[in-house]
Order: C-alpha cells, then structure tokens, then sequence
C-alpha cells in the first residue's frame, strides 16, 4: 500500500493505473475506520481495479460549537485496517494541501441541503460538497463510495457530481451496524456504557416504523409515532422525518413512492444520525 500525503504524488502514482486503464475507486473517509468504512472498501475493490481511501478531518464541515478538534483519530490504525485490506493508496493529505492558504472558492449546494441535518448544522454540506469536490478532482476516480448512514450526504453528493458534470459514478453502500441495531459511526465512542444503551432507541424506533411499512402501514403520521415512541429515551430528538427519497422533502400520505425515515438526536452530547428505507415498487 502507498500512504501518499500530496496531491502530485496522488497524480503521479495514479498515472500509472489510469494508463493501464484500470478503474479508480474512492472510499473518502474522516479516519477513525470502523466496519461501515470497510464496507466501502470492499464495494470499492468488488467493482474497481483499484482503490483509493481518503483520510482528512475535514475543517469546513464542522460548525463553530462542534467536535472538529476533539473528533476521534487514529492514524496508524486506520493505516494498519487499510493495508490489511490490501488497499491499494491510502491517501492523507496535510490542511493546507487541500486548503492552500488564502482558500476562498466553495461549492455551494442547493435546496437538499436545507432540510434535515442542513438546518441544524448551517454551512455542514457546503463544506462536504467542497471538500468532496476538491477530493474527486484530486484522485479524479471512476466511482466513489458513500454510506448510506449519510443520507442527506449522499443526495447532496450525487446531485453536484450531476450539477457540476462530473465523471465519476456515486455508489451508496447501505448502513453497517452493531450487532444490536446501533449503526456504525465514529462518534459512537463518545458514548459512555449507559448511552450507548439509550443510543439504541434510535434504530429500534427506526426499525418498528420499518415493520410497520412492511406490515403494510403506509401512513406517514402512523410511521412516525411508531418510531418517536422509542426515540424517548434520547436526549433531544432534532429530526424525525419521513422524507421523498429523491428531494428529500416531507414525503406524501399515504405513501404511494419509497421514502426514507431519518433521525438525529443527542445522546449525552453525542449527536447520532440513522435512517431507514421504505421501499416500495416505482410506478
Ligand atoms: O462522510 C464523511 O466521512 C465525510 O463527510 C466526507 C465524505 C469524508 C467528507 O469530509
């Protein structure tokens, strides 16, 4: 595996794959690896020839009151997981190569990044567009992993890979979670024994409503008390909304298109997020 730290020698080692014409995978992560990210990764190396995995604690996606300096890191770890993976680029780029001093150009997203976590974390995916952006221009692969735990992350994503005419196909790849329910995050080890207990009735509220769908409720006021009954033993419950797939806004009742139920809540001072899909046939 080559850990790589700037972008010319990113470009000068790929220059070889892309000569052989061989397809570039991108898994871009914030580090702290867990298996969600090695479910990335094994997507990425299933469909591509090769895979590039990205570790950047991105500044511009935290707010001024968020975790940004205390978020979890683990270096030699992630680099350990990632060779052990057999991956084959581990790329982790300094601050000032992806923020060169004097940065002021971002990528501004559009309405999907408004509801949901947008509202409650101002600025939160225009940082995740730009620093996204710059990374595909950075690695410039054929498809980019993402997880589906992010749903919003994802929306916004593939609607500026379209927006901005990029090449680069965009795979989510569905949640991984503990074997209790709980869905993998690397803000999971902020949680003490007793709320990571507590953090529990964010999956299971999620999964009741996820029954009652597949029992055949299709009301969209009947899914969301089936879940927020469990979602009382959280802290503060920020969003629980049952939302169209595609723009993300409040999803019609009865449900007649697939949707997605999606939560945040604190634990403690843990903010979690999860969600789960209702499917139904398109018509
Ligand atoms: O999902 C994440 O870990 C981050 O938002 C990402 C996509 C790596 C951008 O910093």
């Amino acid at each position: 595996m080559h850990t790589i730290t700037t972008v010319a020698e990113l470009r000068r080692t790929l220059e070889k794959s892309r000569s052989a014409d061989q397809r570039v995978g991108f898994v871009p992560t914030m580090g702290y690896l867990h298996d969600g990210h090695l479910a990335l990764i094994a997507a990425s190396q299933a469909q591509c020839d090769v895979t590039v995995v990205s570790i950047f604690v991105n500044p511009t996606q935290f707010g001024p009151n968020e975790d940004l300096s205390s978020y979890p890191r683990d270096f030699l770890r992630d680099e350990e997981l990632c060779r052990g993976r057999c991956v084959a680029i581990l790329f982790a780029p300094g601050a000032h190569e992806v923020y060169p001093i004097d940065f002021q150009t971002f990528v501004e997203p559009g309405d999907l990044a408004k509801p949901l976590c947008g509202s409650f974390r101002p600025g939160h995916f225009r940082g995740v567009a730009t620093v996204v952006s710059k990374l595909f221009n950075m690695v410039q692969p054929d498809v980019a992993f993402f997880g589906q735990k992010d749903f919003q992350q994802c929306a916004v994503v593939r609607r500026m890979a379209i927006d901005l005419n990029l090449p680069i196909k965009i795979v989510t790849v569905p949640t991984v979670r503990e074997q209790d329910g709980l869905a993998m995050s690397s803000r999971n080890r902020y949680l003490s024994e007793e709320e990571r207990q507590r953090a529990l009735a964010i999956s299971r509220g999620l999964s009741a409503a996820l029954d009652e769908f597949c029992s055949g409720e299709r009301h969209v006021e009947k899914l969301i008390a089936v879940a927020k009954k469990h979602l009382e033993a959280v802290d503060r419950l920020q969003y629980l909304e049952l939302i169209d797939g595609d723009t993300l806004k409040a999803a019609d009742s009865p449900l007649h298109r697939s949707a997605a139920l999606c939560a945040a809540a604190y634990v403690g001072s843990t903010r979690l997020i999860d969600n789960v899909i209702l499917a139904l046939p398109a018509q």
